[in-house]
């Protein structure tokens, strides 16, 4: 099966597509590395060193034998989105591509409206690119109560 895991440099998105890889799908991981900005605005560190995407890459190359293809860009520029659905073709979507921190939602209004944006947007881009390029496409969507802001009250 063709997999192609949304937010692939992330904290779940990197072993979940090793994980995939090692069952002998063909996976194909997309980021825009956002995370890794949020860390260098936020002036923290990861208690362990992540390597670059591209040394990751290479790394399971060595060990595994198999590709994982990587596409850099970001979900809220449809363009991409597109692009990316279209060149890879997956049958199966994991979407983890989100803002997932509260915390950093709450700091200000700009990293509200960001966290609101990039999470909303760039999911309503790849739903769209789905319903276009192949609506048989399956998508697993990964997502906390904090991404909207909005909790769901059922009385
Ligand atoms: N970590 C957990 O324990 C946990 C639990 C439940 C649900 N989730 C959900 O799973 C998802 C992933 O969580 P995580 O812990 O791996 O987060 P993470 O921040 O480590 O990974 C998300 C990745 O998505 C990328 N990304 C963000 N916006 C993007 C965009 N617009 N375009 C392309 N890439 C983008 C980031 O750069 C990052 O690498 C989130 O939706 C989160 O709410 C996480």
């Amino acid at each position: 099966m063709r997999v192609l895991v949304l937010g692939g440099d992330g904290y779940l998105g990197w072993p979940t597509a090793l994980y995939l890889s090692r069952q002998g799908n063909d996976v194909g991981v997309v980021d825009n590395f956002a995370r890794r900005q949020y860390d260098h605005e936020m002036g923290v560190e990861s208690l362990v060193p992540i390597r670059s995407l591209k040394r990751r890459v290479q790394c399971w190359e060595e060990v595994s034998g198999s590709r994982i293809e990587a596409f850099v860009g970001d979900l809220t520029d449809d363009g991409f989105v597109y692009r990316v659905l279209t060149e890879f073709s997956p049958d199966t979507i994991v979407h983890f591509a989100e803002q997932r921190s509260a915390p950093y939602s709450m700091i200000d209004r700009s990293h509200a409206v960001y966290t609101q944006v990039n999470n909303v947007v760039g999911t309503l881009n790849l739903l769209y690119a789905i319903a276009d390029i192949d609506p048989s496409i399956h998508l697993v969507k990964l997502g906390t109560m904090g991404e909207y802001g909005t909790p769901i009250h059922r009385h």
